[in-house]
């Protein structure tokens, strides 16, 4: 088999558990993936990706990394785990004004000892952040650093490669646990985690092409990449390109369901609150209100609406988010 062409350096915990749910209302079997467990900097979805970001940023000599991200944003808190833990001075460029005081991830990135850059922007103003984020890098390349920039949540081919390898491990837990997932249900937002799962059942599609596959759904949160099928089915290509698979995506390997995001980003939604409730009930697992609330919500309204079948298996991928629920709003 064609080998990766690109590096990882280890961050994460892994494997993560892979943890039985229960019934859900239709008589579905709910198991729950804790990546929200990765580790890194108190855990997230982001920690995978950024094992081959920080390794790209390694193999490139970088002497800084850039970033950029919602005023929350989870990925710039991992981010800011990563650099501590590489000893990166880390920049983050992030939407909203500077805080009176900081709170949930903006503290935690500050205490890893990150730069936070308040640029004022709308979290939904992802062109302008990147321009923000583009005009940090050549500032600090004029400063003389070598700067490692990051885009929006990592979901570059490089990053995604993180979740190309998560759909391995899934299987092989499942394997393991004696069943077949029929669906891995997520949070996507700017793209990363769903083109990585793609391509990895793509990858294993054709490595055993008699395997049934899960469906791979993505509960849309922003509306940004996410909402692009086409997008997240191009950013799939070229992770398989780099793994050096001929495997191709195309529109149709990629299912979005916009139905749980609400009025916007960030903005709360009763379905996300009654879905907390009951995550928290049935196994304590701890979900966010920005991502993995509305991702599990969006699990939990398929099943009312008939979308899973009895004894079918349904695999949720806790991708994280924790600090956010410690800020004040
Ligand atoms: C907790 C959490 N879940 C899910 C996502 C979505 O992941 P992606 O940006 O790869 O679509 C994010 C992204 O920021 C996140 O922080």
């Amino acid at each position: 088999m064609a080998q990766p062409r690109v590096t990882r350096i280890a961050l994460a915990t892994l494997p993560t558990p892979l943890e039985s749910g229960g019934k859900l209302q239709s008589g579905a079997n709910l198991w729950v993936k804790r990546d929200d467990l990765t580790g890194l900097g108190v855990g997230g979805n982001k920690a995978r990706k950024l094992e081959f970001l920080c390794a790209e940023a390694l193999d490139n000599d970088a002497t800084c990394l850039v970033t950029v991200g919602a005023a929350q944003s989870n990925h710039c808190r991992m981010t800011a785990a990563a650099g501590a833990r590489l000893n990166l001075p880390t920049h983050l460029v992030l939407s909203g004004k500077k805080p009176k005081n900081l709170e949930g991830n903006q503290m935690l990135s500050s205490m890893f000892g990150a730069h936070l850059h308040h640029t004022g922007l709308d979290a939904n103003d992802w062109s302008n952040l990147e321009l923000a984020r583009a005009e940090l890098t050549e500032k600090l390349i004029c400063d003389g650093q070598r700067p490692h920039s990051i885009p929006i949540g990592g979901s570059t081919a490089v990053g995604a490669i993180g979740y190309a390898n998560a759909f391995d491990e899934i299987i092989l837990q499942c394997n393991l646990q004696n069943f077949a997932a029929d669906a891995i249900v997520f949070t996507t937002s700017s793209g990363g985690t769903h083109a990585g799962l793609v391509a990895g059942l793509l990858r294993d599609r054709a490595n055993n092409p008699k395997r049934i596959q899960p469906k791979i759904i993505g509960i849309g949160v922003a509306k940004g990449v996410a909402m692009s099928a086409r997008l997240i089915a191009d950013l799939a290509n070229q992770t398989l390109n780099l793994l050096g698979e001929t495997a191709h995506a195309t529109v149709d390997d990629v299912i979005i369901d916009p139905n749980y995001m609400g009025a916007d980003y960030a903005l709360p939604t009763q379905a996300a609150a009654d879905a907390t409730t009951w995550a928290a009930h049935r196994g304590a697992w701890v979900l966010d209100p920005v991502y993995s609330a509305k991702g599990f919500s969006g699990l939990l309204g398929r099943d009312a609406n008939g979308d899973f079948g009895v004894d079918s298996n349904i695999v949720f991928i806790h991708t994280g988010g924790l600090p956010s629920l410690f800020v004040m709003h």
